[in-house]
């Protein structure tokens, strides 16, 4: 078997012309003196955490977390472990959450629950890619780069059982389409 072809669906211009944006929106929600404390989950996002850090031009700190809500392949099993937990204590921090992609909800509640037991002096999240027809449960997401369709979705970070991240562009594998 060869591998599926590819077709793109946001381009890299496009993606970096939403990334500035998407930042004036956020920004708006951290004055001077209130830097955001980014909190991207690995590894989907750290393509985005990358260009959208520099995109909000200003102080702001940032820190990992490794979850996995996946097996292999491109369903949800709905268990979110956690693989690696944050370096910094976010307490009394304003943490904004950094996602690649909102499909079921699953990954963004149980952690945005989990962050708030952790007091947190507020708490947003951004998402690059939400995938609103696919939620399971009620989730506040407060900024989001493209709404998209229920399309698996591979490039600029997401995957494919560990491939196609290297893409500079989010595309859809023509085998799901
Ligand atoms: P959720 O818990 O179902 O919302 O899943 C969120 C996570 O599943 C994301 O952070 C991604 O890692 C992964 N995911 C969901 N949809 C896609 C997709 O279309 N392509 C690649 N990964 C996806
Ligand atoms: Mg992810």
């Amino acid at each position: 078997m060869g591998s599926p072809g590819l077709s793109v669906l946001l381009t890299a211009s496009e993606i970096g012309q939403r990334l500035d944006e998407l930042a004036v929106e956020v920004n708006r929600h951290y004055p001077p003196g209130r830097d955001p404390h980014l909190v991207a989950v690995l590894k989907g996002s750290v393509v985005f955490l990358a260009d959208f850090m520099r995109a909000l031009g200003r102080p702001l700190t940032m820190d990992l977390i490794a979850l996995s809500s996946y097996g292999a392949g491109t369903r949800s099993t709905g268990v979110v472990r956690v693989l690696k937990d944050l370096k910094e204590d976010p307490a009394g921090r304003d943490v904004l959450i950094v996602e690649d992609i909102v499909d079921s909800g699953r990954t963004l509640a149980w952690l945005r629950s989990t962050l708030k037991g952790r007091r947190p002096r507020s708490l947003r999240s951004v998402a690059l890619l939400d995938k609103p027809t696919r939620r399971q449960t009620t989730v506040a997401l407060e900024h989001v780069g493209f709404t998209i369709e229920d399309r698996f979705v591979v490039g600029y970070g997401l995957d494919l059982d560990e491939r196609y991240r290297e893409l500079p562009y989010v595309a859809v594998l023509d085998q799901d389409t």
